[in-house]
């Protein structure tokens, strides 16, 4: 039985990359995967399985450091200046898309047009050049994604 401390700390070290790679992608979309979700143009279920919170999704899309919508949409919400104008307003979005349809453009928007400026909110592989501290990360949780969804249910003309 020569091999048995080689086994037991190759053992060790596998189980503490286990952890520190669990710790690493808890909460992160880990086991994410467009392809199982996407049916069609769009995402019809939910990315927690609950509805999202439409008070919530409005806060996180306009918090500049969240969602940051503003920065190239019109949207109605009043109390901030300088709404941006380089993508179509939102403010009647719900009119034009779907749920489904919503779902996916802000999951990932180069699905429907690959040459887009809008940012990939919930993907986290196929981007270059990725700052440290975004990588392996999505710019916005499950939960956002699904809050600002139900949000732009409710901004129809
Ligand atoms: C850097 C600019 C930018 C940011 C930030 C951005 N978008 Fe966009 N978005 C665009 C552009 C440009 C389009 C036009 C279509 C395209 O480029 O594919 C678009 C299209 C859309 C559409 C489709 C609208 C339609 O009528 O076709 C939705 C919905 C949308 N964005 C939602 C959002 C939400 C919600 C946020 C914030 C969480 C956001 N976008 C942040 C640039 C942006």
């Amino acid at each position: 039985m020569k091999l048995k401390p080689t086994l037991i700390i190759l053992a060790g070290f596998a189980c503490v990359v286990g952890l520190a790679l669990a710790v690493a992608t808890h909460g992160q979309a880990a086991d994410f995967d467009l392809n199982k979700v996407k049916v069609g143009d769009g995402v019809p279920k939910s990315l927690t399985g609950k509805p999202g919170d439409p008070k919530q999704g409005r806060k996180a899309a306009i918090n500049r450091k969240r969602g940051n919508c503003l920065a190239c949409h019109i949207l109605p919400v009043p109390e901030q200046a300088d709404h941006g104008n380089i993508g179509p307003s939102l403010s009647d979005v719900a009119s034009r898309m779907s749920e489904a349809e919503i779902r996916l453009r802000l999951i990932d928007p180069k699905v429907s047009n690959p040459d887009t400026i809008m940012p990939s909110f919930y993907k986290k592989t196929g981007f270059h050049r990725v700052q440290k501290k975004w990588q392996g990360k999505t710019i916005l949780k499950a939960q956002d994604i699904e809050d600002i969804v139900a949000y732009l249910l409710t901004l129809k003309e």
